[in-house]
C-alpha cells in the first residue's frame, strides 16, 4: 500500500462503525473503479436523486468526489477522531483498495454488516492503465519541468514482482474472489470486460444484489439505460467537472481514459503479456477464476 495510507488500515478497523445497509465497492486500482462508483451511487441514490435531474450529483462532482475511500478518508484523520461516516445517512456507499486480508474484520465475512461488490480486470489492462496515469500524473506533478521517463519495463519489472499498489494483483483479485464464492450474498464479484460487453444487464445485477432491484415501473421508464448513461465513459468526460476539476493528488480527468478492453496490446510485448499470464495463471490454479 502506498505509504501514506498505511495509518489508514488500523484507524478504519478500530473506528469504522459498519451498518447492515453499507455498501462497499472494492478493487485493485485502475480496474474501473471509477465507474463502479458512479454505477452504484446513482443506483443506490436514484429516487433522491433522479438520474436525468440537472443536479445529479455525477454531474457536478466527480465520482471519487460522491464516494469515498474508506482507508484514505480514515488515513488523513488525527488520531483521536471519531467514525469520520457516522454522518452519512444510510445507506451508505463506500469503497477500498485494501486487499481483502486487510479488510477490517467487522467488515469482512457473512454474517458481518454490510455487503461487498468487487470488481475485476484483465491485470495486462489494469497493469498498463496504472503505468499510464502514473506516467500522467509525474508529468503533472513535475508542472512542465522534465522527469525522467518512468519506462514501461520498468513499471513491468516491479508489477509482476507484486510491486504495486495493493499488489499483487493475482493476490487481490483471489481474495475477493474465493470470498464470493464461499458467501455470494455477501459478496458479489463482477468482471470489467463483462460490464463493457453489457452494462445494462451488469447494473441490474448491482440493484438486485444492492438489495434496490428495479421495479417494472422502472424498466418501462428505461431507468436501468439511463443510469448506464449516465456513467458511461463518454458521459462522464464530457462532463464540466471532469475535464477541469481536480482531487486531492489528480486532475479529475486522469480517471476517464480509453475504458476498453485490450489496450493491454498496444503498449506491452507478446512476451511481456505471456509472462504475466503465466504468473497469474500460476496464482489462480485450481481457484476456477480465469481472465
Ligand atoms: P484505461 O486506462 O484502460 O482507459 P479506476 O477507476 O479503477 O482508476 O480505473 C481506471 C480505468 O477505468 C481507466 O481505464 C479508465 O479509462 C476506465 N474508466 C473510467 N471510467 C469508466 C467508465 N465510466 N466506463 C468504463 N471505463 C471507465
Amino acid at each position: 500500500m502506498p505509504e501514506p495510507m498505511l495509518p489508514g488500515i488500523p484507524a478504519t478497523a478500530s473506528r469504522f462503525e459498519p451498518r447492515p445497509s453499507d455498501v462497499f465497492l472494492a478493487s485493485f486500482p485502475k480496474s474501473g473503479t471509477t465507474w463502479l462508483k458512479a454505477l452504484a451511487f446513482a443506483t443506490l441514490n436514484r429516487v433522491a436523486h433522479p438520474r436525468c435531474s440537472p443536479d445529479h450529483p455525477l454531474r457536478h462532482r466527480n465520482p471519487h468526489e460522491c464516494v469515498d475511500f474508506l482507508e484514505m478518508v480514515f488515513a488523513g484523520c488525527a488520531d483521536g477522531d471519531d467514525d469520520v461516516f457516522a454522518e452519512l445517512p444510510s445507506p451508505r456507499v463506500l469503497a477500498t483498495h485494501l486487499p481483502y486480508p486487510l479488510l477490517p474484520t467487522r467488515i469482512a465475512a457473512e454474517g458481518n454488516p454490510g455487503k461487498i461488490v468487487y470488481v475485476c480486470r484483465d491485470p495486462k489492462d489494469a497493469f498498463v492503465s496504472t503505468w499510464l496515469f502514473l506516467l500522467k500524473s509525474m508529468a503533472a506533478m513535475a508542472n512542465g519541468a522534465h522527469t525522467a521517463e518512468y519506462k514501461i519495463e520498468e513499471a513491468f519489472e516491479l508489477f509482476c514482482d507484486g510491486r504495486s499498489g495493493a499488489g499483487p494483483q493475482w493476490r487481490h483479485v483471489a481474495g475477493y474472489w474465493e470470498a464470493s464464492r464461499r458467501w455470494p450474498t455477501k459478496v458479489l464479484f463482477l468482471k470489467y470486460e463483462e460490464m463493457l460487453h453489457d452494462p445494462v444487464g451488469n447494473v441490474r445485477k448491482l440493484a438486485d444484489f444492492m438489495g434496490c432491484p428495479f421495479s417494472i415501473e422502472e424498466e418501462a421508464a428505461r431507468v436501468v439505460q439511463d443510469i448506464a448513461e449516465l456513467c458511461s465513459i463518454d458521459a462522464l468526460k464530457n462532463m464540466e467537472v471532469n475535464k477541469s476539476g481536480s482531487q486531492k493528488y489528480f486532475k479529475n480527468e486522469a480517471f476517464f481514459r480509453k475504458g476498453v478492453a485490450r489496450d493491454w496490446s498496444n503498449h506491452m510485448t507478446p512476451a511481456m503479456a505471456e509472462r504475466l499470464d503465466k504468473i497469474v495463471e500460476e496464482a489462480l490454479q485450481g481457484t476456477g477464476l480465469t481472465f
